[in-house]
């Protein structure tokens, strides 16, 4: 059974990063956090990655009922104190216990330091332990070699490709469906 109280989810406290990589804290999104994101979302190396939604300027009402209204699970990333993106899980389907991945690191200074790949871990931890889910999905646009290679390396499946999916820098490109059972989880992190 699905938790699905968002007050009530588990987990939305903070998690400090393990020893040796960046520190990170999730914690509930604030009001204060709509405008960077929006700054984040305007920054074409971010947006080009995101849903076709997120291709056209996005307003400060969209991002506000995005983060503070409308997300299953969803949390602000916070590195060295100061909001850094966006991580959630969506679409939770209560029949069949699984939710969708997503992962926005905005500031692009922290990208490639093994963050994206802690923030990860610790969300599906929360999904898998504390929010009932029995496998989480993500889908990844093909070129998006950083998401790919992230989600190989945290043991993720490919599914399947959904073939010329999406208009990206002027063709189309395939999206690339995986997912983590639960028990793959538990075996790859001994829990
Ligand atoms: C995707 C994202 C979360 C990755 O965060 P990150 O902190 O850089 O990720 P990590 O450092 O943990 O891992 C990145 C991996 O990609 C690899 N990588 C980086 N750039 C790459 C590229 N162009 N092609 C292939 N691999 C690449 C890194 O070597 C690393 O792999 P490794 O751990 O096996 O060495 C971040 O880049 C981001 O938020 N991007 C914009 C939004 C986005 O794409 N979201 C995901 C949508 S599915």
């Amino acid at each position: 059974m699905l938790d699905q109280d968002k007050s009530a989810a588990p987990g939305r406290e903070g998690h400090e990063g393990r020893d040796g990589r960046v520190d990170f804290e999730l914690r509930p999104p604030r009001l204060e956090d709509v405008v960077p994101y929006m700054d984040f979302l305007a920054q074409r190396d971010v947006s080009i990655w995101l849903d076709d939604s997120a291709q056209l300027p996005v307003g400060p009402a969209q991002v506000e009922k995005l983060l503070l209204h409308d997300a299953w699970a969803i949390w602000a990333i916070s590195v060295d104190g100061r909001f850094a993106g966006v991580t959630s899980l969506y679409d939770p389907n209560p029949l069949t216990g699984t939710a969708y991945l997503s992962i926005v690191l905005g500031e692009q200074r922290h990208w490639g330091q093994g963050l994206g790949n802690d923030i990860v871990r610790e969300v599906l931890h929360r999904g898998f332990t504390q929010l009932g889910l029995r496998k989480i999905c993500s889908e990844i646009l093909a070129p998006n070699g950083a998401a790919l290679a992230l989600h190989r390396r945290i043991g993720f499946h490919e599914d399947g490709v959904l073939r010329q999916d999406a208009w990206r820098r002027g063709k189309w490109v395939d999206r690339i469906v995986m997912s983590l059972l639960r028990d793959e989880f538990e075996d790859e992190n001994n829990e």
